[in-house]
């Protein structure tokens, strides 16, 4: 499967691009530096830019088969307008490219997985997270209201553990404290969604 991975240089994109080369996949990688991919880069066809723009995007987009977004902020906990510009470039640049599958990681707290959450985790998505849980709504609405075939993953909090493969994963998966997932894990979810059309125009939440 040819793959266009936007984030490849974040912890989740870089797992998710290992994973990809390891099951066969020609791997596309839209970054803002290429020098941060590392040995990825000799791996990949890297292709410079930047996931705001659908100009650069249509570009990386041309011939893939899908494409998988595990774009973030990083540290910040503002938004910038990150994911509100790059749902929008994304759709318009597929839409151009003729690629249809588009797998998109959200965050398990956004849009009415809100309602789903323990106190603990409300009390964090309302006050920290707030800018970009409010990003990432219109974003993942967009997403949702376009004519890809998508898929938004709404993962608990992250960690930099190993995959277990153990994570439970469903359209309503109520919350209790505040539990967590490996982005190991997250990217091969994200993978196996974007191989088969179990998730297609769901919304799955993710966690251990
Ligand atoms: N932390 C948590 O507990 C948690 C929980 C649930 C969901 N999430 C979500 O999971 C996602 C991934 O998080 P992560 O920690 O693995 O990654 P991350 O550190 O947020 O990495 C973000 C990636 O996005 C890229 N990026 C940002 N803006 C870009 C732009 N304009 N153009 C091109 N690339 C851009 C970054 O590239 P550069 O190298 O150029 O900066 C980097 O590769 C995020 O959306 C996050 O909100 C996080």
């Amino acid at each position: 499967m040819k793959l266009l991975i936007l984030g490849a240089t974040g912890p989740t994109g870089r797992h998710l691009a290992d994973l990809a080369l390891r099951s066969g996949d020609s791997v596309t990688t839209l970054v803002r530096n290429p020098t941060a991919l590392g040995d990825l880069a000799e791996k990949v066809t890297p292709v410079t830019g930047d996931a705001t723009s659908h100009r650069d995007i249509a570009a990386a987009a041309a011939g893939q088969d899908a494409i998988v977004s595990a774009l973030g902020r990083g540290n910040s906990v503002r938004a910038d307008g990150l994911f509100t510009q790059a749902s929008a470039a994304v759709i318009g640049a597929a839409d151009e490219a003729g690629v249809s599958r588009l797998v998109w990681l959200s965050s398990f707290g956004v849009g009415s997985t809100f309602a789903e959450s323990s106190a603990t985790q409300k009390t964090i998505y309302r006050t920290l997270l707030r800018s970009i849980y409010a990003d990432k709504e219109i974003a993942d609405n967009r997403i949702r209201s376009s004519g890809l075939d998508w898929t938004v993953v709404y993962p608990t909090r992250l960690t930099h553990g190993p995959a277990k493969g153990t994570y439970s994963a469903g359209d309503r998966l109520p919350m209790k404290g505040n539990p967590t997932i490996s982005r190991a894990d997250v990217a091969a979810f994200m993978h196996r969604a974007a191989h088969g059309s179990d998730w297609i125009h769901r919304s799955p939440v993710i966690t251990d």
